[in-house]
């Protein structure tokens, strides 16, 4: 027989019957009876898999034995119109080729209806999962979507560096970076650790954020965004935190805090349109198995204005709540930081939409953000999302030097890695705005996953950083 060339299983699909083809991948199942073996192959390309119909008596058995879930295997044969339900075609096999047998005995993800935690702990394998494969394929559109939506805006990408030097939050939840020996580390007069002898001269971090770089270039190129990893070393085990996470990070000169809040508004609807034009099973898939809501929620966002309110007015309302009866666990009160079951209280049982709060007090909000004309808050803005909580941070940035100096100051931060950023106001200082969105937590609403370790192949969080 002549050999073919290899399709993917999500081309077969699509397919006329009538052709000899080639079909590779990963044993799903295999059912059948004495004479007849079914054979579901998937090959990653699609959530769907391609049936074999392997006639026993063509084939030996030893080797018909070693095909099992898991193994790896190419498959010739005619593609013909399915005679059972479910799939429009089907592959009979005339030649079978085994390139990896998967014991069954040892395979770590043989069982069916395994749990989240238990996968977590077989991440290595757990990619060959229909539920992995779903949410990895959607992760990939969804970076596409990133890109393809601020190319057609006319965003420049810029790359910030991942070892930096400043924090750019203020929050102090930074990973080291060095190369010092922590045996004998090198220490000054004073008895402080002499960073002079460190790789770069100073003391140095893997980036919280690159949003002091990304103004930067938003001061220069006019619109750029960000998408990279970033890292925070805070110690939430919580199902929103990863101490390794993505952030997309557009700037813009020229935007003010509602030409901020449009964009953001617009950017995740789109994001949302294009997972369910583009990853339509493989978001069924995980509608039918995990949450049959997922779908509806994904078209209500996309059909629905979201919520615009000062901070003051959420905190209002939810000081309302409490009086009537409402328990949350955290208090509230005007200067509170809000908790994730205050965000959700305010998206998911008052509003019922998404909800942009802004203009939160300036004590619980980095020192780049535009200070307003009260003196207690600036001009912050946080998308809250159904199920999520805070999906984006954001604010229009702080253009005044004297003003950005003044909250430096204030908040009594050392300027030595500093005065670069602060040059933007120096020198041809102009209004502008950004926001960060988590990318995983864009993936938990898209995925309607419930925890954020499963939408990142190999999740690091705290005592965790295996594979
Ligand atoms: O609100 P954050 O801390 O904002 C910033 O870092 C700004 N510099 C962004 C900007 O204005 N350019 O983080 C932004 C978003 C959050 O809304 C959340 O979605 C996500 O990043 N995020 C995390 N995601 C996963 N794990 C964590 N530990 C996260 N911390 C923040
Ligand atoms: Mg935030």
């Amino acid at each position: 027989m002549e050999t073919t060339v290899r399709t993917k299983v999500k081309e077969l699909l699509k397919m006329e019957p009538g052709q000899i083809v080639l079909a590779k991948g990963w044993v799903r199942t295999k059912r059948g009876n004495k004479g007849i073996a079914f054979i579901a192959l998937n090959d990653g390309s699609t959530i769907n898999n391609i049936q074999i119909v392997v006639d026993k008596t063509a084939f030996p058995e030893q080797m018909l034995a070693k095909i099992t879930t898991g193994a790896c295997i190419g498959v010739t044969g005619n593609l013909v119109a399915s005679m059972g339900s479910g799939q429009a075609v089907e592959i009979q096999a005339q030649e079978i080729e085994i390139y990896g047998e998967c014991d069954p005995m040892r395979y770590p993800i043989q069982k069916k209806d395994i749990t989240m935690e238990y996968l977590r702990s077989v991440a290595h394998m757990r990619m060959r999962t229909n539920t992995f494969g779903a949410v990895l394929r959607i992760r990939n559109q969804m970076a596409f979507a990133i890109h393809e939506y601020f190319h057609s805006k006319g965003f420049v990408y810029l790359n910030t560096p991942l070892i930096t030097a400043s924090d750019c939050e203020g929050a102090g939840q930074m990973f080291q970076v060095t190369t010092l020996d922590l045996n004998d580390i090198p220490r000054n007069k004073k008895g402080e650790v002499d960073f002079s002898q460190d790789f770069f001269g100073k003391q140095t971090s893997l980036t919280v954020s690159g949003q002091l770089e990304g103004e930067l270039g938003a001061t220069a190129l006019g619109e750029i965004y960000t998408f990279g990893p970033t890292f925070r070393a805070e110690n939430s085990n919580t199902p929103r935190h990863l101490a390794e996470f993505w952030m997309v990070e557009p700037e813009m000169a020229f935007y003010d805090i509602k030409d901020n809040m449009n964009l953001a508004e617009d950017f995740i609807k789109s994001l949302v349109r294009y997972a369910l034009d583009n990853c339509y099973d493989d978001i069924k898939f995980l509608n039918d198995k995990y949450d049959d809501s997922l779908i509806e929620r994904l078209q209500g966002v996309i059909g629905t204005e979201f919520v615009r309110l000062p901070y003051t007015e959420g905190i209002r309302i939810l000081e309302q709540a409490v009086a009537e009866g409402v328990k949350f666990e955290y208090p509230v009160a005007w200067g509170v930081d809000l908790q994730s079951e205050h965000e959700r209280y305010l998206v998911e049982k008052h509003f019922r939409k998404p909800v942009i709060l802004t203009d939160y007090p300036k004590d619980i909000k980095a020192f780049y953000m535009k200070q307003n004309e009260d003196g207690k808050t600036v001009r912050a803005m946080d998308v809250l999302f159904p199920k999520i909580g805070e999906i984006i941070g954001g604010s229009e940035r702080e253009a005044s030097l004297e003003k950005l100096e003044g909250r430096i100051s204030e908040l009594g931060m050392s300027r030595t890695n500093l005065e670069w950023y602060i040059d933007t106001r120096r020198f041809g200082s102009c209004p502008h705005s950004g926001f960060g969105l988590g990318f995983e937590r864009l993936l938990l609403f898209v995925t309607g996953m419930s925890n954020i370790r499963d939408v990142i192949p190999f999740p690091r969080t705290p005592k965790n950083a295996e594979f």
